[in-house]
């Protein structure tokens, strides 16, 4: 009975005449006195049944009586032309319709807990619990088919450049990617455990010594981080290494792949190669280092006209260090004094000690700081900014690292609340040379800023010897982001290959030669046969097609997605296990101190 299948979605004008035989869901019954119209869904879209009292058989009425949405049945029937008044088109089935002559209820469904059409608008706890209903919406297959087509493309793009495609253990030592593990015990060694893959990183590094020269992978990767809308802790990247390349080739692969998978999921050309900027750029422009390109609103420093200020707030900041940096608005007349209060308190947020402004009319600054702002003053920055009639700037007087997080935040928040960014616009921009190392003052010790094996840029060799708090940002590394719109959609970097190197990296990591031994030896023992230069890259292959599919959150293009609280609120994971399962791997549970 299931060979001669059909599907809804797919029949149409040329059909007419065909008896056909489709399997679905009922999404929607109307019965108008005496012909009823059924609304059948499945995985293609949907098509219209009709049942007709005054001409159907008998037991096709009976049976299109008793169905109710959701019910899966089986629907034999004549593909007919719609009468012109009766067409529909805002269904790719609208023009014909199925006169039924062979009905069959498959199974039944329960009342459904929200109706799958209106499910949109429904609260996420819901959808989630529910999400097998939630599948069923045209906008989360949408996704879901999408993602198997974008899938299906990276392999087609990367085998045609000669990548090979490797899986890499689920179960492993911890690889340092400077999230939290997420830990599986062992049974058989009991006490010990295994991690889930942070990234593959090791392993696709030994790759490169093995002689595969290209790897790649599309693959689940486990950080147990703080949750937000584009972070999972279960997420999939596509992950590539490439031995014998440098940071424009492996760039140029990415390229021709992000133009793949727009090709793909929007049927669009994109411009390469992307703009590149260095992460101190970024910085200075932006105030991030993923910046959003699709909108002006840069960050424009002004320390040096006011070191000498007799606006103290401006002044004092300078002497001790610090930085004035402004944003300038056009238009700034969109911006109501009730925004810059409210503006005033976001940057709060951010640590900063306050928001100053000021308008600029008729060749002069009006308002806000502008009485505190000597005349010559005045004059320089108007030259450094170029405002026009109304614009409308804003300062942020701070530490560096302030200024930058709270104007480059800032600048987000006016760029979507006076609508800057266009929905449909697609900037690809790469960062480059971001730092190799940072310093946290908590506990006073560099960390790696992308990871451990990340390898300085040539010139900056000599710079590790005399590396200290103060010139941290000065040593720079062949680390590279792909950022789109402004989100982090991928990060890579060129890899230490001499032994020697990345033993000073751990020790400038104050990774102890012990622990170094304990975590990575195999990497080190690896490293001592003949290592090629190699290095790589990975995507977040979730973020990518959040943006290309204009999702909030990367949620609504994983099928099984958890919650902010690592929830999958339909399985219920994670959950308590049996006195027996923790016997058996010789676990005990401390509850508030308290063993139970
Ligand atoms: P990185 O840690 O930068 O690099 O990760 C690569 C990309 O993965 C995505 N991503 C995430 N997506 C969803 N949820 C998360 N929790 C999450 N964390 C990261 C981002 C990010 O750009 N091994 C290196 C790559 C390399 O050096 O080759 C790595 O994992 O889009």
């Amino acid at each position: 009975m299931f060979k001669d299948r059909s599907y809804c979605g797919e029949v149409g004008k040329n059909d007419v005449g065909k008896y056909l035989t489709f399997f679905g869901w009922v999404a929607r019954k109307r019965d108008l006195g005496g012909i009823i119209f059924i609304e059948l869904r499945d995985v293609t879209g949907y098509v219209q049944l009709v049942v007709d009292s005054s001409k159907s058989e008998a037991h096709i009425i009976d049976t299109a009586n008793q169905l109710r949405n959701e019910y899966c049945i089986m629907a034999k029937g004549e593909v007919r032309l719609r009468s012109p008044e009766t067409i529909n088109p805002s269904i790719s089935t609208g023009e014909i319709e199925i006169f039924v002559t062979n009905l069959e209820i498959l199974s039944v469904s329960e009342v459904p807990p929200f109706q799958i059409s209106t499910a949109a608008n429904l609260s996420e706890e819901v959808r989630l619990k529910y999400r097998y209903l939630d599948l069923r919406r045209s906008e989360m297959q949408e996704a879901i088919i999408i993602r198997h087509r974008v899938c299906q493309a990276v392999r087609n793009y990367l085998s045609g450049k000669r990548f090979i495609e490797i899986e890499t253990p689920m179960l492993n030592k911890s690889t340092p990617e400077g999230a939290r593990d997420f830990l599986v015990p062992s049974r058989i060694n009991k006490g010990m455990f295994y991690a889930l893959p942070q990234s593959p990183q090791l392993f696709k590094q030994i790759l490169m010594v093995s002689g595969f020269d290209r790897y790649f992978q599309i693959v689940k990767c486990f950080r147990d981080e703080d949750l937000r809308n584009d972070r999972q802790p279960e997420f999939t990247q596509v992950d590539l290494e490439m031995s014998f390349v440098d940071p424009p080739m492996v760039m140029e692969v990415i390229e021709g792949l992000l133009a793949e998978i727009v090709k793909v999921v929007l049927n669009k050309e994109i411009e390469v190669p992307f703009q590149r900027i260095t992460y101190d750029e970024a910085m200075d422009r932006f105030g991030k280092d993923a910046p959003d390109l699709r909108f002006g609103l840069e960050l424009v420093e002004v320390s040096d006209i006011f070191k000498s200020s007799k606006f103290e707030a401006f002044a004092t900041i300078i002497r001790s260090g610090g930085k004035v940096k402004t944003v300038v608005v056009p238009q700034g007349a969109r911006v109501s004094r009730k925004m810059i209060d409210d503006y005033s308190e976001f940057v709060k947020i951010y640590k900063a000690k306050g928001l100053y402004w000021a308008r600029y009319k008729s060749g002069s600054f009006d308002g806000g700081i502008s009485k505190y702002l000597s005349e010559s003053e005045q004059k320089e920055l108007e030259k450094r900014t170029k405002p026009t009639e109304d614009s409308l700037l804003f300062f942020v007087a701070d530490f560096p690292h302030i200024v930058n997080d709270a104007l480059g935040n800032l600048r987000l928040r006016l760029g979507k609340e006076l609508n800057l960014c266009d929905d449909n616009t697609l900037k690809f921009v790469w960062v480059t040379d971001f730092p190799l190392l940072e310093y946290h003052e908590e506990d006073k010790r560099f960390y790696a800023k992308h990871h451990p094996f990340t390898a300085p840029k040539r010139e900056h060799y000599n710079m590790l010897d005399t590396i200290s708090p103060e010139n941290v940002d000065e040593l720079k590394a062949q680390a590279y982001d792909v950022v789109l719109n402004g989100v982090e959609i991928g990060g890579g970097s060129i890899r230490i290959f001499d032994p020697q190197l990345q033993k000073k990296m751990f020790a400038l990591l104050s990774i102890s030669e012990e622990e170094a031994k304990v975590k990575f030896s195999f990497l080190l023992d690896a490293f001592k046969y003949g290592p090629p230069p190699h290095g790589g890259i990975a995507l977040g292959l979730d973020r990518i097609l959040m943006i290309l599919l204009k999702r909030t959150s990367i949620r609504d293009v994983i099928a099984f997605p958890k919650t902010q609280k690592g929830q999958c609120l339909m399985s219920e994971a994670p959950s308590y296990v049996s006195p027996e399962q923790l016997e058996e791997l010789a676990i005990r549970i401390i509850d508030n101190e308290r063993i139970v």
